[in-house]
């Protein structure tokens, strides 16, 4: 299939680029690289830097590359920016998409694959999460991709042909098995890169927020799902849509490791002791998140092959020992 590939110089954007060019794809990566980065397109992508908002430009890629499918993994995603700069990340990712979904309508491009998040769900009221649970976002980062969910069931609804599938991840981690790419943002917010960060001693201490969750260990529990899988989910997501399907998928393992379960798998992989600072809790952080993953698997028979959480660690150690500096400037 043709695929463009929005967001394909960040961090999943660019496993997916890959991992499509591996199982026979052509594909082509937009990014306007505000926060991705050009060393990790795969060189067998066509690449171009345009921002989402140039909606011309994008029906021009769209045409010209004859693409019949667009995954979009391009977004601003740090919660706490979104809550200082609630405006740039509804423009950016909910205006962006619209823009992009204009582009795809003019050039004809029928189906789309959308990076959603688990934040659209907010505090869940009970867990495992259920893709029918109420979604109550808790930050304008999570509405910005609700509304893009919004607009994706009104959109499908006025145009037939069109098919799209919301992929609402929980924590994305680890990086290709062969060490070419991996996680590199700046600033790192991710737990897994920033016990890292630490254990190479680029940075000074790691800080664990709260200690007194109704958890076994006292800190909380989230689902880690290695980006490979996630990548492999979106290749069979975007294969069984057929015209007309709406599909809202959970992407998590469907289990949880506490932080400091996380913290001991990092300094059991590393081999290193990884200095820790117990904080407290920050506002909006539930106890425990993790995704009831049967949905995906009974409809299409995905299920998620790394489930150790030494594994996922693991793969992303081997790519920071070798990158300690990331992708460079
Ligand atoms: N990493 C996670 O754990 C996680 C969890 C849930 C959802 N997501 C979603 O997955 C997607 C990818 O996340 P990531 O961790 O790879 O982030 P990332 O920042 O590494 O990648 C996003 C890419 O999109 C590009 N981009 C942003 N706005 C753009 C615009 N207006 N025009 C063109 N390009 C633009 C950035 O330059 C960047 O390269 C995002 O949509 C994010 O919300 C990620």
């Amino acid at each position: 299939m043709n695929v463009m590939v929005a967001g394909g110089a960040g961090y999943i954007g660019s496993h997916a680029v890959k991992q499509l060019i591996e199982a026979g794809h052509r594909v082509v990566a937009v990014d306007n690289l505000y926060r991705g980065h050009r060393g990790a397109v795969n060189p067998r992508a066509e690449f171009y830097q345009i921002d989402l908002a140039e909606t011309e430009a994008l029906a021009d890629v769209l045409r010209r590359h004859e693409i019949e499918c667009v995954m979009h993994f391009a977004a601003l995603a740090y919660v706490g920016e979104s809550v200082t700069e609630p405006l740039t990340y509804y423009r950016n990712n909910t205006a962006g998409t619209v823009s992009l979904l204009q582009a795809m309508q003019t050039a004809g491009v029928r189906r789309m694959v959308f990076s959603s998040t688990a934040a659209t769900y907010g505090e869940p009221q009970s867990t495992p999460i259920v893709e029918t649970m109420p979604q109550e976002p808790i930050n304008p980062y999570g509405w910005s991709k609700w509304c893009v969910e919004r607009v994706l069931r009104d959109y499908g609804a006025a145009e037939k042909e069109f098919s799209f599938a919301a992929l609402r991840y929980f924590n994305v981690a680890g990086s290709a098995a062969d060490g070419s790419l991996g996680e590199d943002h700046d600033p790192e917010t991710h737990l897994i890169p920033v016990l890292l960060l630490a254990a190479l001693g680029r940075r000074e201490k790691v800080t664990v927020f709260g200690t007194d969750y109704p958890t076994p260990d006292g800190t909380c529990i989230r689902d880690y799902i290695h980006v490979e899988d996630l990548c492999a989910a979106h290749i069979r997501v975007m294969e069984a849509l057929r015209p007309g399907d709406g599909r809202f998928y959970n992407l998590g393992i469907g289990r949880g490791y506490s932080v400091k379960e996380v913290v001991e798998a990092a300094e059991r992989v590393t081999g290193r002791e990884i200095p820790i600072e117990y904080g407290a809790r920050r506002p909006g952080d539930p106890a425990v998140l993790f995704a009831d993953a049967s949905k995906i698997q009974g409809e299409l028979g995905f299920a998620a092959r790394h489930t150790e959480i030494d594994r996922i660690v693991a793969t992303a150690w081997n790519w920071f020992e070798k990158h300690p500096d990331g992708y460079g400037k």
